[in-house]
C-alpha cells in the first residue's frame, strides 16, 4: 500500500492508495459510529453496499448523478438526514463518488454541527487525482460554480484504483487531462510515463505521480494564495470554453476536455504544445474546436479569478516547468482570438 501524508499541521491526513481498499475501509477508517455514506446514481450500487457492511450504523444517501446535485437542495437533504438520524459531533460523513459527491458531502460535513469528520473514497479518476485531496468543498449557486464552500480537509482519503474499472472511457479521459496538466506543470517524468505505449497498465504509478504533485502544491499553499495557482494551468481559457461549450443535457464538453483545450495555447514552446496535443489525442481528448472567441473571452472575464486590470495565467515553456504570469485582459483576448482563428490545437 502506498501512503502519502498530507502535511498541513493540525489538518494533516493520510492518502492511502491500493487496489481493494474499499473492502478495507472498516479497518482503515473509524466507522464504528454513525456514518453518512453519500453516493450518486451513476456509482455502482454495490460499492455503497460494500462500504455500509463495514459501518456500525450506516445511513446511505444516493443522490442523482451530475453537476446539478451540487446545490443547496441536496445539501439540505444531507443535513436533514443527519439531523433525523440523530447525528452528533462524533458522527462522520464518507463521500463515495466523483468530485460532485466529494464536494457536496465534504461541504455538508464542514457545516453540520460546525464540522464533523469527513472521509473521501473517490471513484472517478478526476476525483482520485484531483478533487479528493486539497480540502476544497463547495456547491454551485445562482449558476456560479463552487461559489459557496469552505476549505475543509478530510481525515483520510482511500484511493482504490479497482473502482475505476466501471468508469466509462470518456470519464477516464476526463481525469487524464488533469494528469497531463500535472505532468506539464511540474512532473516531466509523469508526462513521459503517459507517453509510453502501455501507460494505462501502470495506473497505480500514474495515480501516485499525480497525487504527489497535488500534495506538494497544496502543502505549500493550503488556501490558494500563491503556488496553488499553478493548478490552474489550462483552466483560464478552459473555464471560458466550459462556460460556452460545457456539458448541458448530456451534450457538450466535460471539464477535462475543456482544460485540455485550454492548455494548448498556454504552452509557449511549440514542441511542448505538439507533445501535449499528441497526448490529448491519444487519450481521446479533443484538440481542436471551433468557438466564438468573444463569447469565450467574456466568460473568462466573468470568472471570479480575473480582475479589471488583468489576470494571472499559468504558462509552460518546457515540460515540468510552468510558471505564473500576469497578463492584461487584452493579451488574453488576442490569444483567444488567434486560437479561434487557427482552431485550438491545429
Ligand atoms: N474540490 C476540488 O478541488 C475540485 C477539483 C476539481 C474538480 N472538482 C469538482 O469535481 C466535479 C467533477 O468531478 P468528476 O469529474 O468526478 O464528476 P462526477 O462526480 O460528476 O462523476 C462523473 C460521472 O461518473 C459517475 N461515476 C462515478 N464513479 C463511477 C464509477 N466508479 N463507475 C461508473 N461511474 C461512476 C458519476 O455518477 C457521474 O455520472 C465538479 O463539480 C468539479 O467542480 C473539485
Ligand atoms: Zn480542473
Amino acid at each position: 500500500m502506498e501512503e502519502l501524508r498530507m502535511e498541513l499541521g493540525p489538518n494533516s491526513y493520510d492518502i492511502l492508495l491500493q487496489k481493494g481498499l474499499l473492502d478495507r475501509a472498516g479497518e482503515l477508517l473509524s466507522l464504528d459510529r454513525q456514518v453518512l455514506i453519500v453516493t450518486d446514481s451513476g456509482v455502482p450500487r454495490s460499492y455503497a453496499a460494500r462500504l455500509a457492511r463495514q459501518c456500525r450504523a450506516p445511513v446511505t444517501v444516493r443522490l442523482p448523478q451530475g453537476e446539478l446535485t451540487k446545490r443547496f437542495g441536496m445539501l439540505q437533504r444531507l443535513l436533514r438526514r443527519m439531523l433525523q438520524a440523530g447525528f452528533t459531533r462524533e458522527s462522520c460523513v464518507v463521500a463515495l463518488g466523483g468530485g460532485v459527491v466529494g464536494d457536496l458531502a465534504g461541504f455538508a460535513a464542514s457545516c453540520y454541527m460546525r464540522g464533523i469528520d469527513f472521509y473521501n473514497i473517490p471513484t472517478t479518476l478526476l476525483s482520485q487525482v484531483d478533487s479528493s485531496i486539497g480540502g476544497k468543498v463547495a456547491i454551485d449557486f445562482e449558476g456560479v460554480k463552487n461559489i459557496v464552500g469552505a476549505f475543509y480537509q478530510p481525515r483520510r482519503v482511500l484511493i482504490d484504483p479497482q473502482l475505476l474499472s466501471t468508469l466509462p472511457p470518456r470519464q477516464l479521459a476526463n481525469g487524464l487531462a488533469e494528469v497531463i496538466k500535472a505532468g506539464v506543470v511540474a512532473e516531466a517524468p509523469l508526462l513521459a510515463l503517459l507517453e509510453q505505449e502501455d501507460a494505462l497498465s501502470h495506473l497505480d504509478q500514474i495515480l501516485l505521480g499525480a497525487l504527489r504533485f497535488k500534495k506538494r502544491i497544496v502543502e505549500q499553499d493550503e488556501r490558494e494564495s500563491g503556488p496553488r495557482k499553478l493548478l490552474n494551468f489550462g483552466h483560464t481559457i478552459g473555464h471560458g470554453i466550459e462556460s460556452v461549450c460545457g456539458i448541458s443535457d448530456g451534450k457538450g464538453l466535460l471539464h477535462g476536455e475543456c482544460v485540455g483545450l485550454g492548455m494548448l495555447p498556454m504552452c509557449t514552446d511549440p514542441a511542448l504544445r505538439l507533445r501535449v496535443g499528441k497526448l490529448l489525442e491519444r487519450y481521446g481528448l479533443p484538440t481542436h474546436l471551433p468557438f466564438d472567441p468573444n463569447a469565450v473571452f467574456a466568460a473568462v472575464c466573468h470568472d471570479k479569478k480575473s480582475t479589471a486590470q488583468g489576470v494571472t495565467v499559468v504558462i509552460a515553456e518546457e515540460a515540468g516547468g510552468a510558471r505564473l504570469k500576469e497578463v492584461s485582459l487584452d493579451w488574453l483576448h488576442r490569444l483567444i482570438e488567434r486560437e479561434a482563428e487557427e482552431g485550438i490545437g491545429r
